[in-house]
């Protein structure tokens, strides 16, 4: 809701105080109010130049305006029919008013008709510095000063000694499994919750995945599960080569007790941070427990380079072996030497350099987004239907995207339409990850839930949504959000109904 104080003028007011204000406020509509409060009319920048038209000066009163009823919408009126309403009486700008009469909101056009989008990049000027020294300097492959950097600067930021820059979040997995020693046939054990990205590396190295459910208190790899799926395989003398539990929507799983159980059997962990860099759990980096970690720097992710991922570690030899088969294995030599198959997974020198200046607000970043979550957590608090991703105490989420499960029971819609229906108003929703044991692709894997007969990932699918949560996000677009989801999810008698809609 805007802060209308700014543009609040009165019968006594001149012109001039009028034009002053628009100015100031940088709008192209006042709103004119008795002494009461109540709405008179609209007055815009047009109104003030056809009265100085007609011969009155800059200090002649708004008094002379002529009546006008103002068109307006009661208050908690929909998005979709405000838009219509705005189209009805060809204007761009309606206020809202109370029960009294009283303006309580304005609705600008270009607010509605602009889509909000589930997580855009959200880029700053700290960035162009270092692209523009790559230029400037003709570091423009992927060998660079930004590299080493850029590396550097995650690794400190994150609390591991080294880190290497990649292509990808999903190069950075591929070459952590294979550092780890995942060869065909092997299994590998991963959060069955999560992006295809986690998984489709597994494949690649011809290995088989192997997935275990979340846990309702972190939505992230349940440590039951684990046990259960560990204990089986040992028994059968088929453990795994690798663990890989995922942290989603910016939120560290539960790692103490999956690594307690992890080195109980000996098993390396790749923690597939791509969606939780910023986060912390008991106080240290999300994506620094495990012996790799990596990170995304996809276009959605809280800090971006338009595509780009890390691999972190403690071990330098590792990590450097890393960077060694991300330029296609070369063997140092005079000429083109090769013992083994590489891959071209380098992160580029510029891209780099918006990675550093991405780097250097990532802590405004994480704000931001928890920010938007608080936002929606307050506006929407006496719903009792909508229940938020959990952040258990010793995390501390960058709520990455704002998740949660809405109970539609006592509705007449299910999700895949509450999902629709936010897309109608230009809102960009996502149902929760379909898990990957639900995947026809990976249809024949195992699958290990929470406990036997509770699958936790599944009803989460069933009823869990991402809402946007952009950290470059206006006000009024998360009032748009809350609003749309109060229509869709209030009780009826609460919901506003478009018969009262009052035009003028
Ligand atoms: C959980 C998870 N893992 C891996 C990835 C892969 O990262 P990238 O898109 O950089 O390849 C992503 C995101 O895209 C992700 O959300």
């Amino acid at each position: 809701m805007k802060d209308l104080h700014s543009i609040l003028v009165h019968a006594d007011d001149t012109i001039r105080t009028a034009l002053e204000r628009l100015n100031r406020a940088g709008w192209t509509v006042l709103l004119l109010v008795e002494a009461d409060g109540r709405l008179v009319r609209t007055v815009t920048d047009g109104d003030l130049r056809r009265m100085l038209l007609e011969n009155h000066d800059l200090e002649s009163t708004l008094r002379a305006l002529p009546v006008q009823a103002p068109h307006t919408v009661p208050r908690n009126a929909p998005a979709d029919l405000i838009l219509q309403s705005m189209n009805r009486c060809q204007i761009d700008q309606v206020p809202e008013i109370d029960e009294t009469g009283r303006p309580i909101d304005l609705h600008l056009r270009r607010e509605l008709d602009q889509p909000v989008l589930l997580s855009p990049p959200h880029l700053a000027d700290e960035e162009r510095t270092f692209v523009e020294q790559a230029f400037a300097t003709n570091w423009i492959a992927p060998v660079g000063p930004n590299i080493d950097a850029f590396e550097n600067e995650i690794a400190a930021t994150v609390g591991m000694r080294s880190a290497a820059a990649l292509s990808s979040g999903t190069a950075a997995i591929h070459l952590g499994l294979k550092l780890l020693g995942v060869e065909p046939g092997d299994r590998v054990f991963c959060s069955a919750l999560t992006f295809v990205a986690t998984v489709n590396p597994i494949r690649y190295l011809n290995a088989e995945p192997v997935f275990i459910d979340s846990e309702p208190d972190t939505w992230n790899m349940s440590p039951a599960a684990l046990a259960d799926a560990l204990e089986a395989a040992d028994r059968a003398g088929n453990l795994p080569k690798v663990v890989v539990p995922v942290g989603l929507y910016g939120q560290s799983p539960d790692m103490e007790p999956i690594l307690e159980l992890c080195d109980r059997y000996g098993i390396p962990v790749l923690e597939d941070a791509a969606e939780s860099l910023g986060a912390t759990y008991r106080g240290r980096a999300a994506g620094s427990f495990g012996r790799l970690g990596i990170y995304s720097f996809n276009g959605n992710k809280i800090i971006t380079t338009s595509g780009g991922g890390m691999l972190v570690g403690d071990d330098e030899a590792l990590i450097e072996r890393a960077r060694f088969l991300a330029t296609q294995a070369r063997t140092p030599a005079g000429h083109y030497e090769h013992h083994e198959v590489g891959f071209n997974y380098r992160m580029s020198n510029i891209l780099a350099g918006i990675g550093r200046g991405q780097l250097q607000v990532l802590t405004d970043r994480v704000e931001q987004r928890r920010n938007v979550f608080e936002r929606y957590r307050s506006g929407l608090e006496d719903l009792p239907t909508i229940r938020w991703m959990p952040e258990p105490a010793g995390h501390r989420s960058t709520r990455w995207l704002t998740a949660a499960t809405i109970d539609l029971g006592g509705t007449d819609q299910d999700l895949p339409a509450l999902v629709a229906s936010l897309a109608d108003a230009g809102i960009e929703a996502r149902r929760i990850w379909k898990p990957m044991h639900r995947q026809p692709i990976f249809a024949k894997a195992t699958y290990w839930p929470h406990h036997s007969g509770e699958s936790v990932s599944d009803r989460l699918f069933e009823t869990g949504i991402c809402l946007p949560s952009g950290s470059g996000m206006t006000l009024e677009q998360q009032d748009r959000v809350i609003r749309r989801l109060r229509e869709r999810l209030a009780p009826p008698s609460r919901i506003w109904r478009s018969s009262t809609l009052a035009l003028g």
